[in-house]
């Protein structure tokens, strides 16, 4: 009881310090908050991996072999992220070779489905859980390369998607 009543004053706090800490300051509220902010975006990143990738990448990202490839261990989920950012936008088709499997299928792209932030989100989430990367990624980049696709809506090929992201800047003429 006591601890609850506990509890909930140091929630209280914590809600009171997320208003105030930019004005009056709040001890080492900022250092806290920055934690809690960035926990809940990894938890919200879990749950947009849960609706929208799991089903087909699977609960431990090592996909299905032949069908989906894995994500676990994805050089590029896990390198610059303009690749794995394109190609949650607008998906990707054909051969891939991923860790000596033949992958040929079809990822449909969910640019009408996920918001900048959802993507941003989703991205950050994977790339902490299976690559380590602590930098999250940040909606700005996404509408970015979003911005850049245009009404482009026909999936990429892995071919298309090296020549375009290779020297890690997006070529408007590889559209
Ligand atoms: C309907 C099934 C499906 C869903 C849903 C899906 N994917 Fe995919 N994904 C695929 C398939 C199939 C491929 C490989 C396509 C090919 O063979 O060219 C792929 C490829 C990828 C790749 C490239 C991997 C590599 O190593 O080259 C990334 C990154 C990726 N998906 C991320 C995601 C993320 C993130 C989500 C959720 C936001 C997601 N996918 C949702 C089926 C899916």
């Amino acid at each position: 009881m006591l601890a609850k009543a506990i509890g909930g004053l140091g929630r209280l706090r914590f809600v009171a310090c997320l208003g105030l800490f930019s004005l009056v300051g709040c001890g080492d509220a900022p250092k806290d908050v920055a934690e809690a902010v960035e926990a809940d975006v990894f938890r919200h990143g879990e749950r947009l991996f849960q609706r929208y990738c799991q089903h087909c990448h699977q609960t431990h990202g090592r996909g299905m072999p032949g069908t989906f490839p894995p994500l676990a261990t994805s050089e590029w989920l896990h390198g610059p992220v303009e690749k794995p950012i394109a190609i949650v936008l607008l998906g990707l088709q054909g051969p891939i070779n991923r860790e000596g499997v033949l992958f040929n299928g079809v990822m449909p792209g969910l640019a009408e489905r996920m918001s900048d932030a959802e993507i941003a989100a989703v991205l950050s989430h994977i790339r902490k859980r299976w690559g380590g990367i602590e930098d999250p990624v940040d909606a700005q980049t996404v509408a970015r390369i979003r911005n850049l696709l245009g009404d482009r809506r026909s999936l990429w090929t892995e071919a298309e998607l090296l020549r375009a992201y290779n020297d890690n800047s997006f070529k408007a003429s590889s559209r």
